[in-house]
């Protein structure tokens, strides 16, 4: 995600200096134009405004909060942007120390997979500092077809958790529709076809379906980060005393698919299990 989001920054014309903890992976971004820097706390101390797009929480704050992370390359004026999937302590965590520095902390993680990266057409949930918000504005529509403004650190999060919540419900029950479907003498293209005719008719059934049907491994949304949010999004109900008794059924199918030794396929190996 990260890679095809700095691309589009890129593109825009924007000044960017790219880093990943594998330096050979920044090649194609610098061939772009480009520059790379050292450490996050390079990048940090010599650019205005810091994207983040790592895997999880235990990332984000090693990214931030590591001997040469972003934090330490912070100062007063600057701009943290982190659009990784966290849950919200480990944001306001972050948000808190960053503004320790004097500098401005906005979460915004992001709704889309590669291919929305790619082309631009990310939704961005955005929540924090507003001012940076208003100054990412500009990468936001290079990055994204629509951005919102949640409010205070850690709603966009929670935000981000509620939408995952509904992709892994629904990919999960495509897969079992798929199957008992299949299994009872019914083509799968057909249960598609009649699904996306009616009001159950989705963008997300259209890629997936077929995709399930022609056991397509092409790894958009990888497995291990779906059953994250899962994960985070249970915590979160947990925390908020919300009863949430099918996220719970599903976050186990995927925890069970992890287990298996799925997490870097997409999303729709889940149904393997079935
Ligand atoms: N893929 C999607 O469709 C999608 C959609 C929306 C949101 N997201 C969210 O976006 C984030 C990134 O997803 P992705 O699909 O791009 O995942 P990914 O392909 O697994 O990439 C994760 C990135 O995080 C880096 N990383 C992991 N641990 C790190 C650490 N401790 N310190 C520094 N860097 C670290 C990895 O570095 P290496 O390259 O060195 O491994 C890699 O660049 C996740 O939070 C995910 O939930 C993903």
């Amino acid at each position: 995600m990260g890679s095809r989001m700095a691309a589009r920054l890129v593109r825009a014309g924007l000044d960017v200096t790219v880093w990943n903890r594998n330096a050979t992976k920044c090649g194609d971004l610098v061939s772009l134009g480009a520059r790379q820097g050292a450490t996050p706390r390079e990048v940090a101390a010599e650019t205005d405004v810091v994207f983040a797009m790592v895997s999880d929480p235990q990332a984000s704050l090693d990214l931030c909060f590591g001997p040469e992370g972003v934090l330490a390359g912070l100062n007063s004026g600057h701009g943290y942007v982190d659009m990784s999937t966290v849950d919200p302590a480990t944001s306001r965590k972050i948000a808190r120390a960053v503004e320790g520095r004097g500098a401005r902390f906005l979460e915004a993680p992001v709704s889309g997979t590669k291919k929305p990266a790619e082309d631009g057409t990310l939704v961005i949930l955005a929540s924090g500092d507003k001012s940076l918000y208003d100054q990412s504005l500009g990468a936001f529509e290079a990055m994204g077809k629509a951005s919102f403004y949640l409010g205070e650190v850690g709603q966009a999060a929670k935000m981000k958790l509620v939408v995952n919540l509904v992709l892994g419900g629904m990919m999960e029950l495509l897969g079992e529709a798929l199957a008992l479907g299949t299994k009872g003498g019914l083509t799968g293209e057909d249960v598609l076809k009649v699904l996306s005719e009616g009001a159950m008719g989705n963008p997300m059934f259209q890629v997936k379906g077929p995709m399930i049907l022609k056991q397509d491994t092409t790894v958009s949304f990888p497995l291990k980060h779906l059953e994250k949010d899962l994960r985070l999004a249970a915590g979160l109900g947990q925390e908020l005393h919300q009863k949430l008794p099918v996220t719970l059924a599903v976050q186990e199918v995927f925890r069970k698919a992890l287990e298996a030794g799925w997490g870097d396929e997409d999303i729709a190996a889940v149904v393997r299990s079935l």
